[in-house]
């Protein structure tokens, strides 16, 4: 195996020799998130990718982020060093589930969170992300929304959205592992300590948070709170922008088990055989990337706050 130094110069040469553009999830191994280019969450990812004038994309997550940077950039070639790195969560709802469930409430616009696949999307009428939720449902000109596929962050949005809502019971196996026993435990150690968790968390986590937000929101919030010591209910990855932009704070992860298989598959060597053969290619076939932009346009034109 070659030192990390030598394959980050080796990748970093044939990003610049392919004019590809790496990209890393915030999940992602810290030696990977160390190379790319830009780390962010999914949603940021893909429209960095969609600005860029790069010709291809190294996409380091998971399947349906690089499907969701296929469909804003169809243009470009985008690489997945692993194409076995799905996400079991946007697995859990087919286009043949959601055709059914659509068929049950006709009147009810499909609000789709984007951990879903791109086939999925292209049933959907609008997009969303854990960072604009609540807005997004809140947008939508009907008195009843249909979420999917996170019975979690589709019950965290009911609790203030002013809509009717009902929800697919899907859920991320790696949040749905955090008990609140572990974090009162851990507040019972650091009775200063802030918790700040992902709405993709039980609704009995929730109940204990200082702070929910998705991943791009923690670090905002770490960067402004007062408290010197957080809490983090989400996956691992999370820890290594988190310590190099607050090198003052403490973290702490609220559980041994927050890690996500599939974020982890992805290392230097893959990423580095995906560009020396420039294959490891996802590409949305137009007949579904064309409705599956207009789910996410339709979020993106949704006003902030
Ligand atoms: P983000 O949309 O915040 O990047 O999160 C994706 C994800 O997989 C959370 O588990
Ligand atoms: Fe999917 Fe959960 Fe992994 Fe995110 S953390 S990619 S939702 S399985």
């Amino acid at each position: 195996m070659k030192p990390t130094i030598e394959l980050q110069k080796e990748i970093r040469a044939l990003l610049k020799q392919r004019n590809a553009l790496m990209l890393a999830h915030n999940y992602q191994r810290d030696e990977v998130q160390a190379t790319a280019d830009i780390c962010g969450d999914s949603l940021a990812l893909s429209q960095a990718a969609a600005k860029s004038d790069a010709d291809a994309i190294v996409f380091c997550g998971v399947h349906f982020m690089a499907e969701s940077a296929s469909i804003l950039c169809p243009d470009k070639r985008v690489i997945l060093p692993r194409l076995d790195a799905g996400c079991p969560m946007a697995d859990m709802i087919t286009a043949e589930d959601l055709r059914k469930e659509k068929e049950k409430r006709p009147g009810a616009p499909v609000v789709a969170y984007v951990n879903t696949t791109a086939e999925v999307k292209a049933l959907s009428d609008i997009c969303c992300t854990s960072a604009n939720a609540v807005r997004v449902v809140n947008s939508v000109k009907s008195d009843s929304v249909y979420m999917i596929p996170d019975r979690n962050l589709s019950m965290y949005v009911a609790r203030t959205a002013k809509k009717n809502m009902e929800w697919w019971n899907g859920f991320c196996p790696t949040h749905e592992k955090l008990k609140p026993a572990e974090v009162l435990k851990l507040k019972q150690k650091h009775p200063d300590a802030v918790f700040a968790c992902h709405p993709e968390c039980r609704p009995e986590v929730i109940d204990i948070a200082d702070h929910v937000c998705s991943t791009s929101g923690m670090y905002k919030f770490a960067q402004e709170t007062k408290a010197k010591t957080i809490i983090i209910g989400t996956e691992m990855g999370i820890l290594y922008r988190l310590k190099k932009e607050n090198p003052d704070k403490t973290f702490i992860l609220a559980s041994k088990s927050l890690i996500c298989p599939n974020m982890k598959l992805i290392t230097l060597e893959d990423v580095l055989e995906a560009l020396q053969g420039m294959d490891r290619i996802v590409q949305v076939t137009e007949e579904i990337r064309i409705p599956a932009k207009k789910a996410l346009d339709m979020m993106l034109e949704v006003p902030r706050d």
